[in-house]
């Protein structure tokens, strides 16, 4: 079939629309809802126990992509075998929307604080290092501020790019979380600062919002009883990129941390 100008211009225009929409990235034939509202926590417990992949198939249905999940997770030593057996990992859909590579971790594996991230931003997917982009290096600052330089290691809730930088679904992240349970268990750190909403969903396993949320100590224990340690959601940074005068509730939050930290070493 040949294309006529007026079919040319037009699908351009929509080319266009779409981009300017913040659509980076074609990876299905067919939409896909990915704002299906979370349900209720008894109905969520379920789920995560068989969470089921919404996005297009992949090769391995959700049970068995959980439990691929949960063997490679459980098969990691140390952090960096961990690394690599994310990056062995087949069954997170992400993975075929257009992200380039797994994004891991980054920091000192002895570290005392696990900062959990919600997902991988473009900067990110393409250097392979969670919070490397505008949002990390805010959160750089704003730890070495807070004398947290070296005492943290970062990771996200789910270790692929969702395509243009969508908040990543509760199935994505129910997926990911035998890898970030695993991480927990691997560092067994003294506290856990969770960024943003999507994080303090996925670990704390809540529906609260994050402005109710943020400051406030919660327990992360995980199913075994084995580990757990203090959590403690703030905002994320790339809203204080939006919201630069919510810096002052975040500033809260790191010096609640620290001196957690200096408190319980004493
Ligand atoms: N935002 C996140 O939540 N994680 C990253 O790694 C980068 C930006």
């Amino acid at each position: 079939m040949n294309a006529q100008p007026h079919d040319i211009a037009a699908m351009e225009s929509l080319l266009a629309f779409w981009r300017d929409a913040g659509v980076d990235a074609c990876y299905g034939e067919a939409p896909v809802d990915h704002t299906h509202i979370a349900p209720p926590p008894a109905v969520k417990a379920v789920q995560r126990a068989t969470a089921s992949v919404v996005a297009r198939p992949t090769a391995m249905d959700g049970q068995a992509a959980l439990a691929e999940a949960r063997r490679l997770a459980n098969g990691a030593g140390a952090l960096q075998d961990l690394a690599a057996a994310v990056a062995a990992f087949e069954g997170c859909d992400l993975r075929g929307m257009g992200a380039t590579q797994s994004v891991f971790g980054r920091g000192d594996p002895t570290a005392s604080v696990l900062i959990v991230g919600e997902a991988p931003g473009a900067e990110e997917d393409r250097l392979g290092q969670p919070f490397v982009g505008r949002a990390g290096q805010l959160l750089d600052r704003m730890l070495d501020a807070a004398g947290l330089t070296g005492k943290v290691f970062i990771i996200n809730t789910v270790f692929w790019r969702p395509p243009g930088n969508r908040t990543a679904s509760p199935q994505e992240q129910a997926l990911c979380a035998p890898f970030v349970e695993r991480a927990f268990a691997l560092l067994k750190p003294r506290a856990v600062l969770l960024l943003g909403a999507a994080s303090a969903r996925s670990v704390l396993q809540t529906d609260e919002g994050i402005m109710k949320l943020r400051g406030q100590w919660r327990e992360w224990r995980l199913a075994e009883g084995a580990v757990a340690a203090p959590a403690l959601p703030t905002l994320h940074p790339a809203f204080l990129l939006r919201q630069p005068q919510a810096k002052r509730q975040v500033w809260a939050d790191l010096l609640t941390l620290a001196s957690r930290l200096e408190t319980d070493s004493v």
